[in-house]
């Protein structure tokens, strides 16, 4: 994060504050995050596209993606910076309530939303529902119905854009469980089918299409055909029904560096690229231009956070390495799988640091695993660190702040971790470290 340096004595510090007095203060390992940094890219964010869109009729807004990392906390913060939030679930709902966000800033996701949370959207007049399916679309307008409401809604396409660095984060090709499809369906796509559905229904306001084409993606390109996509889907819409849609949404997934190899585009690059699709399409297509929103998450709150962890135990073995043998040294934290899942899952490259000195020590190649009762508990597979890192060192490891926290467990009965906030020179406790009673508090048999 930008207010990441290291100090006089060698130590990285966050604004100031030296790593270890934030570990001797609230334990480790430890969520931190640099909320000026997230702040800083919440409106980096809004400025880019706001600029970039300034031209076109409709406008733009961001959502910030709450699933990437979501507390009261950020959701105040990414409101205070002028952005809207999208959350996925009633969990997140209450969140975004708790931190007092209007209702009208709002966005609820999901593929399988249940009754309860979609009379919970429409009680509080959120800004929009995003229907997944058509059975969704049903459901809401039913919900909507007998609540004597109207529900503001979005669909969901699925433009047929592979567009990821992972499978499992690839979201709008067909053959997965996400959105409507825009393939003709014995004489319409469920995409069409569920425009006229919309339309006909009384307590639905069908605001325009959407569309997340993937995570962790770098090149404008795919927000490009799926834009594309959207437009002219818009058009045939007005050409069918007479009615211009006001919305588009073109989804999440703007990459971040996670380590050297990664390189992501400024959102100024992005958003100008995206516009300049926007405004020839529409001037082709002959539709006004709708109001545009996009839902980043990764590439706000990733960068802004890292985690600290000390390190424990360490042993070295000799891997093949064609002829002859390498050494590979095993340093274990006090975290692993249950604070970062993304390396199991996604085979998530990182890297990581000795936070609380510098040495002139050799740096050899390490792989930092976690404590859990597995041996797939990779924190970082390989980096270089000092030989002469020692137990009770201080390891950060950047770029920790999206899908990290949100992902934790409790694996073996680990306590999550803290997540501490700095911010001008003072840290401040977002989330508290879970306690064994926590653990143990929901055990009826305790
Ligand atoms: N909008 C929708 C509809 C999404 O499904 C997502 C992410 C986003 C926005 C935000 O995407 P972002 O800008 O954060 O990439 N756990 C995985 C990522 C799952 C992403 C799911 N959807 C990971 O850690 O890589």
């Amino acid at each position: 994060p930008e207010g990441v340096a290291r100090n006089g004595d060698g130590e990285v510090a966050v604004h100031g504050i030296a790593v270890s007095e934030l570990a001797a203060e609230y334990g480790t390992p430890l969520y931190v995050v640099d909320e000026d940094d997230l702040r800083s890219r919440a409106r980096a964010f809004r400025d880019a596209f706001d600029e970039a869109f300034a031209d076109l009729a409709g406008g733009v807004d961001v959502y910030y993606a709450g699933k990437a990392f979501l507390t009261v906390d950020v959701a105040r913060w990414v409101t205070e910076e002028g952005l809207r939030l999208d959350t996925c679930s009633g969990g997140e709902l209450a969140v975004a309530r708790r931190a007092g966000v209007p209702a009208a800033n709002l966005s609820l996701h999901g593929n399988n939303k249940s009754v309860a949370e979609i009379e919970a959207a429409l009680t509080m007049g959120l800004g929009r529902i995003v229907v997944d399916s058509l059975d969704e679309l049903e459901r809401v307008g039913r919900t909507a119905e007998r609540l004597g409401t109207t529900g503001s809604i979005m669909l969901r396409l699925t433009p047929g854009v592979h567009a990821s660095t992972h499978e499992f984060i690839a979201t709008a090709h067909e053959d997965q469980k996400f959105g409507l499809s825009m393939v003709d369906d014995d004489g319409a796509s469920p995409a069409q089918r569920a425009v006229a559905f919309a339309l006909e229904h009384p307590r639905l306001e069908l605001l325009g299409v959407h569309a997340h084409i993937g995570s962790q993606i770098f090149e404008a390109s795919g927000f490009a055909v799926a834009a594309r996509k959207l437009l002219a889907f818009t058009a045939a819409v007005k050409a069918e029904h007479g009615v211009e849609l006001a919305e588009m949404d073109l989804g999440g997934g703007y990459g971040i560096a996670y380590t050297e190899a990664d390189t992501p585009r400024p959102a100024g690059e992005l958003a100008a690229a995206m516009a300049a699709v926007v405004r020839e399409t529409v001037a082709e297509l002959g539709i006004a231009c709708p109001r545009i929103s996009i839902e980043p998450g990764r590439a706000i709150s990733g960068p802004a956070g890292f985690t600290l962890y000390e390190t424990g135990v360490q042993k070295t073995v000799a891997v093949e390495a064609g002829e002859s043998t390498l050494p590979r040294r095993y340093i274990s934290v006090d975290g692993g799988m249950s604070d970062n899942a993304r390396p199991v899952l996604y085979e998530a490259d990182y890297t990581a640091v000795v936070a609380n000195r510098v040495t002139e020590s050799d740096a050899i190649v390490s792989r930092v695993v976690g404590k859990h009762c597995e041996s797939g508990d990779i924190v970082v597979r390989d980096v270089y660190l000092p030989e002469d890192v020692a137990a009770g060192d201080l390891l950060a490891v950047p770029a920790t702040g999206a899908y990290c926290w949100a992902l934790s467990s409790n694996y073996n009965y680990l306590a999550r971790p803290a997540v501490v906030a700095v911010r001008g020179g003072a840290s401040r406790l977002m989330v508290r470290r879970e306690t064994e009673d926590d653990l143990l508090a929901r055990d009826m048999g305790a």
